[in-house]
């Protein structure tokens, strides 16, 4: 035996596990595979004195249409800015137990569901939402988000459900700040900075209906109390004419005359 043939009969078997691990790690995406368009970085993270590394994943100009499902497990820095975006799925960056920074401005998001963000509540520091088309969000969207949220830029519609989703983050007096009001539930607060809307809007819409109730019941009365009256004076005028008409007749009337007018009465 050949000092080639003792090394060849050790690695084969080394050689064909090794074969097989290349072959599930292209079989199988791992986890910090980048998603198609995005380019992934891996940097150094400083966090409460333990040294660890973080993952950049860059997907910024990448004409995306929707947010890619196969985000690395270990992405710390997720940048999908200037995409084409409409929607934030519930639950989408669930698994993302690490991430710090979302980058969404410059897409066409136009809602938030209450399980948008759900997940990263904890861990996130900074979202960026803005430059998109949010009109409205869930009353829940923001709840329990520790971010620093930046809002600018959307055509937000100022009703109840945004005064609750924005009490919801009540830390976050820069982002709130900042929501200019598109449209409103109150025609005067229109293009006004949501801040400087010092009306209950949910107390509004309860006290319109409320008020619309009123005017209804009201409305209803009205015509029955009308028409009682209507039908009263009617009476009364029919049964004044009947008893001047009696009365202008002559002392002794016809029988069948007197029928008739009974009759007419009743
Ligand atoms: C991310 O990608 C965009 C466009 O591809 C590029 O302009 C930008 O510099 C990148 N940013 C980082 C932090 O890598
Ligand atoms: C998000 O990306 C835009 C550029 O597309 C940039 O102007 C903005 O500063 C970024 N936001 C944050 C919080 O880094």
């Amino acid at each position: 035996m050949t000092l080639l043939d003792v090394w060849l009969s050790r690695s084969l078997p080394m050689w064909l596990l090794l074969q097989s691990l290349v072959l599930m790690a292209l079989c199988f995406p791992s986890a910090s595979m980048c998603p198609k368009g995005c380019v992934c970085q891996r940097f150094d993270l400083h966090h409460l004195h333990l040294h660890h590394q973080g993952l950049n994943v860059n997907c910024s100009q990448s004409r995306l249409k929707e947010i890619p499902g196969d985000l690395p497990v270990d992405t710390v820095v997720l940048r999908l800015d200037r995409n084409h975006i409409a929607a934030v799925p519930d639950r989408i960056f669930r698994g993302l137990a690490l991430l710090r920074e979302l980058n969404l401005s410059y897409n066409a998001v136009e809602t938030l569901g209450e399980g948008a963000f759900s997940g990263v509540e904890a861990t996130l520091q900074a979202l960026d939402l803005s430059h998109n088309r949010i009109a409205s969000v869930h009353k829940d969207a923001f709840a329990r988000l520790k971010a620093r949220v930046v809002v600018d830029d959307n055509p937000w519609h100022c009703d109840c459900a945004l005064q609750q989703a924005i009490g919801g983050m009540a830390h976050n007096h820069e982002a709130a700040a900042r929501v200019l009001c598109r449209s409103s539930e109150l025609l005067d607060q229109e293009g006004r900075p949501f801040l400087a809307v010092d009306t209950d809007l949910c107390n509004l819409a309860k006290r319109t209906t409320d008020y619309a109730m009123l005017v209804t019941m009201f409305g209803w009365f009205a015509m029955v109390i009308s028409y009682v009256v209507y039908y009263v004076r009617q009476n009364q005028e029919d049964a004044r004419r009947h008893l001047e008409y009696l009365k202008s007749l002559p002392s002794k009337p016809k029988k069948p005359d007197e029928a008739d007018d009974i009759s007419t009465v009743v």
